[in-house]
């Protein structure tokens, strides 16, 4: 037998042996899932993470999903759950998306030839294509990722390339996650804290003012801005004339404007993209969360040729940044299933029109409780900001509180929203009295009213000073002071 036989012959047995060991014996997910049922915090307190285990039980947050359809999760008890939290902002087309599911399985019984590596596989090309149809002119490459972090460490590393500078501006309380570039651009010292030294170059300025990062412009020497249009955390939100003047700014001073939509892009604040409000033409954007309808991990980050050339300058640098996964033929079809049903199902005019329904409906809480400050946000990207009250009564009440654990108030919210509504929402930073909503995108009147009522009855019962808010206080401090051990 020839040699090259022998090894087809090899290879065709190996695969005819795995196909019968499956028919025979036969993965069964469905065993898995009922051989483990209701196991999953003990699993993973014992091989993941047990502090969040414990975070998660001391708030009450323990229950055991069993699925998800459209806004809605339901749990092992049969319980319907509306899911205000969008596995952060990831299933915009609300969960378990039919049009998303069906075309995973038609790439999956295709058998596509994905990651040959060695290979320029066609639908990576034809999703960055429609993806580029949905950006403004300057836009004409993508770099797809597998996360939000990786789709900013790609945009420090060809914004670096395409300046020739080093020096990189981010914004107080931004968030873009917990890689080494893209923490050493967080604004906060929660997530840094144990991790130092970050990576050198990177400079913090105040979000939304523009006389700092002017005088760093001014210097002709930064490659690029970092910012996300609204932050994440807090959900805080610059003006109109702070982002035309950035923008001015950066092109006199050379600089590269990176845009970072990993959270508010593909129709989150009511515009495909949020630096749409603010008229801007960023050099680079950054996408991720809601680009694959919540199924695979995907992300991209893109960019003009000009940017994309500097780094992919010549043959011996034709993969100089990549990443094993990073085109994969599944994520590359839910990217282009996702992208077609925002445009059919009209998703970012439903997110518009669904923002404004939450507007007016939530304005009069804001005069009615003294506890909530502000409502803000864009579309169905909104925050709820509680202060410090005027009254005597509930002033103590508060100072106590925030005397224990800065931002506990906020939890406070969130807490009964969840036990006693069934509504799950966040909390939206680290010592903050934020809450923050990222409802999917699908959601309409009947989930704004729902919201509103359960919100205004946490705030009445909040406002009377009700034991059911102190109580759940008290557990939550005793729990995560516990998990500190
Ligand atoms: C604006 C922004 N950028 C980047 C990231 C990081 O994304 P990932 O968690 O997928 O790495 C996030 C995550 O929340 C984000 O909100």
């Amino acid at each position: 037998m020839a040699h090259n036989d022998s090894l087809k012959y090899t290879v065709k047995s190996t695969y005819r042996k795995t196909e019968k060991v499956v028919h025979e014996m036969g993965f069964d997910l469905q065993s898995i899932l009922s051989q483990y049922d209701k196991q999953n915090f003990s699993l993973y307190s014992e091989y993941i993470n047990p502090q969040l285990v414990r975070v998660l039980r001391s708030i009450g947050f323990d229950k055991f999903y069993t699925h998800g359809r459209g806004a809605y999760l339901y749990d092992a008890d049969g319980n319907e759950y509306l899911d205000f939290l969008s596995g952060f902002g990831v299933f915009a087309l609300g969960r378990s998306h039919p049009a998303i599911k069906k075309a995973l399985h038609e790439a999956l019984d295709a058998d596509l030839p994905s990651l040959i590596q060695l290979d320029a596989a066609l639908l990576p090309g034809v999703a960055a294509k429609t993806l580029l149809e949905h950006c403004h002119e300057g836009m004409q490459r993508v770099f797809f990722t597998n996360s939000g972090a990786e789709s900013v460490e790609a945009a420090i590393k060809f914004a670096r390339a395409a300046t020739q500078r080093e020096k990189i501006l981010y914004a107080d309380h931004a968030f873009h996650g917990l890689t080494y570039g893209a923490l050493s651009a967080n604004g906060g010292q929660d997530f840094k804290t144990g991790f130092g030294p970050f990576l050198p170059g990177f400079t913090q300025v105040p979000f939304g003012d523009i006389k700092f990062v002017a005088t760093e412009l001014k210097k002709k020497d930064v490659a690029a801005v970092l910012l996300e249009p609204i932050q994440g955390k807090g959900v805080n939100m610059a003006s109109l004339e702070y982002f035309s003047e950035l923008s001015a700014l950066c092109k006199e001073a050379g600089t590269l404007l990176i845009i970072d939509e990993v959270q508010t892009g593909l129709g989150r604040t009511g515009k495909l993209w949020a630096h749409e409000h603010y008229g801007l033409h960023p050099d680079i954007i950054t996408v991720s969360k809601a680009l694959s309808g919540g199924f695979m991990p995907v992300g991209a980050m893109i960019c003009s040729k000009e940017i994309s050339n500097s780094v992919y300058s010549s043959m011996d640098r034709a993969v100089v940044h990549s990443s094993t996964f990073k085109n994969n033929q599944l994520a590359m079809v839910a990217v282009l299933a996702t992208l077609n049903t925002i445009t059919e199902e009209n998703l970012v005019e439903n997110a518009r029109l669904t923002g404004l329904a939450f507007e007016k409906a939530l304005a009069p809480l804001v005069e009615k409780y003294e506890l909530l400050q502000e409502v803000r946000g864009l579309g169905l990207m909104i925050g709820f900001e509680f202060g410090k009250p005027k009254s005597f009564a509930l002033k103590t009440k508060f100072q106590l509180l925030e005397k224990a654990r800065t931002g506990l108030f906020s939890q406070l919210i969130v807490g009964p929203l969840f036990t006693r509504h069934k509504i799950l929402t966040q909390v939206a930073g680290d010592a903050m009295n934020v809450v923050k909503i990222l409802p999917p995108l699908v959601v309409g009147q009947k989930e704004v009213d729902r919201f509103t009522e359960a919100l205004d009855d946490v705030l009445s019962i909040a406002h009377k000073g009700n034991r059911l808010i102190f109580d759940f206080s008290s557990t939550l401090l005793k729990g995560t002071l516990k998990s500190k051990k």
